[in-house]
């Protein structure tokens, strides 16, 4: 017989590319999010599949073992949003770690040519065959320095970007990567100095509100901030003050603090009650994008192929290459952890 997966806030791109990749599930596409209230769904599943704004919380995790799940396939890399101590010992927990970094570090970068040349405005103004340039003056990148927070994966390859636009980089991550020749400096310094920051550092309590007022007033007047990892890593409050201060030139944004509620879906017709929200969107030199740096053809067949394949390791109890554990996920080695034997976390 088989297996069931119950997929949570499954969108058409998610259906398309899963239904290809998958030949041997039973995949039962939910489009309401994973929350204590919609749980209930995936009863007489063997696994769940989530994704980056589904709550994966205590209650949930609690629920889904009750009712015999034992496996969360996470489809996304981060997983701010689960409770995996909770889950440890109960729920294994799967993610796809990486599956195109170029896909978000492009998108970082489009943001940035996007907010600093104005291309939006210019685009509405042409399609009213407003030919007027006043207001669209930018900055040259070439020569300007770029800070990066967190030099992992997407942080690296939006370097490499940086690097082919004649930027200079600094760096800052307490876990520096070796023989990349990158020039690491407090992050202090690197507020100090960069005309450009870009976040690309996961969220944790350590991370959480890493730009706020303190952060944005060390930082160079006329600043760009860029932010494609998780929107809590702002403080949004002190980023709408240093906008209106013109402390933060301009801010390419793909998540927002409070998008759970709010992004993947249509909200056209509705009156959004987040006066933070509305007034980010508001700002002339604000652009959003709404959780978008990860959509491309190439990031969803890896997202399906490699959420297939952790399924495909558990049921086979073989052992997890993809699991998250809140023992080893700790941005190190830990060394008596089960899984650098190669085994299970639990
Ligand atoms: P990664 O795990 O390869 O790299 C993360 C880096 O952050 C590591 O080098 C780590 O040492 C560093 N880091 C950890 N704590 C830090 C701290 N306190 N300060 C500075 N750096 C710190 O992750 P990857 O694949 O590069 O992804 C980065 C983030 O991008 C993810 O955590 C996720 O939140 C976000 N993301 C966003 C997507 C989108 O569609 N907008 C899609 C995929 C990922």
């Amino acid at each position: 017989m088989k297996k069931i997966i119950t997929f949570f806030d499954a969108k058409p791109y998610d259906r398309a590319w899963f239904d290809q990749a998958n030949t041997k599930y039973e995949i039962r596409y939910q489009e309401s999010k994973l929350t204590p209230d919609t749980v209930g769904l995936a009863a007489g599943s063997d696994a769940v599949c989530a994704f980056v704004n589904d709550t994966v919380n205590a209650v949930v995790i609690d629920r889904l073992y009750e009712m015999g799940v034992r496996v969360i396939a996470m489809r996304c890399a981060g997983y701010s949003n689960v409770d995996f101590k909770e889950a440890y010992g109960k729920v294994s927990v799967v993610r796809v770690p990486a599956y195109s970094p170029y896909a978000v570090a492009e998108h970082a970068m489009g943001l940035l040519l996007d907010v600093n040349r104005k291309i939006h405005r210019a685009y509405n103004r042409t399609r009213d065959f407003n030919f007027s340039l006043v207001g669209l003056t930018g900055v040259d990148l070439h020569g300007k320095t770029v800070g990066v927070i967190g030099t992992g994966k997407i942080g690296r390859t939006f370097i490499d970007i940086c690097r082919g636009f004649g930027m200079r980089v600094i760096a800052y991550d307490p876990y520096p990567a070796e023989d990349a020749g990158i020039e690491y400096v407090t992050l202090n310094d690197l507020l100090a100095r960069s005309d450009v920051i870009s976040l690309h550092c996961p969220l944790s309590d350590q991370t959480r509100h890493i730009l706020d007022a303190a952060a944005f007033a060390r930082m160079k007047p006329g600043v760009f901030v860029l932010n494609t990892s998780r929107g809590a890593l702002i403080d949004t409050e002190a980023l709408l003050d240093a906008l209106n201060s013109g402390k933060v030139r301009g801010a390419g944004l793909d998540v927002y603090e409070e998008e759970a509620e709010l992004f993947f879906e249509d909200n056209s017709g509705s009156i959004i009650k987040d006066d933070q929200l509305a007034l980010l969107v508001s700002r002339p030199n604000v652009v959003l994008t709404a959780h978008q740096a990860f959509l491309t053809e190439e990031a969803l067949e890896n997202i399906a192929q490699t959420t297939l394949q952790n399924l495909d390791e558990y049921f086979a109890d073989q052992p997890l290459t993809n699991e998250v554990c809140y023992r080893c996920d700790v941005g190190r080695v830990v060394e008596d952890c089960r899984k650098w034997r190669k085994e299970r976390c639990f």
